[in-house]
């Protein structure tokens, strides 16, 4: 779990409205390759619950709040989202499920991969016996 960290972005405060960006490498410990980003999520629904195999990502919550629930195989830590200027990094081989999204949340996720099914891992038992196999 030590890799994953909140990253605070750069903020310009303005009176006509606050600016926030993040560039590749300046920034974020990857380069992106990709952006997602999930938005209506009705009252009491959940996403994720997988981990990935070679996917970085960085999660920011551009408006409203939900928390990230991340497993690494031996701890669960709960990080609660709810600033446009915070992301969160989550690195590969980290299980991670997200919920209790408010109403009108926008969870902006960029990652270092295109899509990739095979990337995945579904299952949680699987996730515990490769993270391990790794640590082995
Ligand atoms: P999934 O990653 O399982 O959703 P969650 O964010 O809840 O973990 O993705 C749901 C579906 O969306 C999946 O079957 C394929 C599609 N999808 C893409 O086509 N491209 C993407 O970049 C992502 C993240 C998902």
């Amino acid at each position: 779990m030590e890799k994953v960290k909140l990253i605070n972005l750069p903020k310009i405060k303005d009176p006509r409205g606050n600016l926030s960006f993040f560039e590749n490498s300046n920034h974020l410990p990857f380069e992106i390759k990709r952006t997602y980003w999930i938005y209506d999520v009705p009252g009491g629904e959940y996403r994720g619950g997988h981990a990935f195999k070679e996917s970085h990502e960085f999660i920011v919550a551009l408006s409203g709040s939900f928390d990230v629930v991340l497993h690494d195989g031996r701890q669960e830590i709960k990080y609660s989202l709810n600033r446009s200027y915070t992301g969160l990094y989550v690195p590969n081989l980290i299980w991670r499920r997200l919920e209790n999204f408010s109403t009108n949340s926008l969870a902006l996720i960029v990652s270092n991969i295109g899509y990739n099914e095979k990337d995945y891992i579904r299952g949680f038992d699987e996730f515990k016996k490769i993270k391990e196999d790794v640590e082995k």
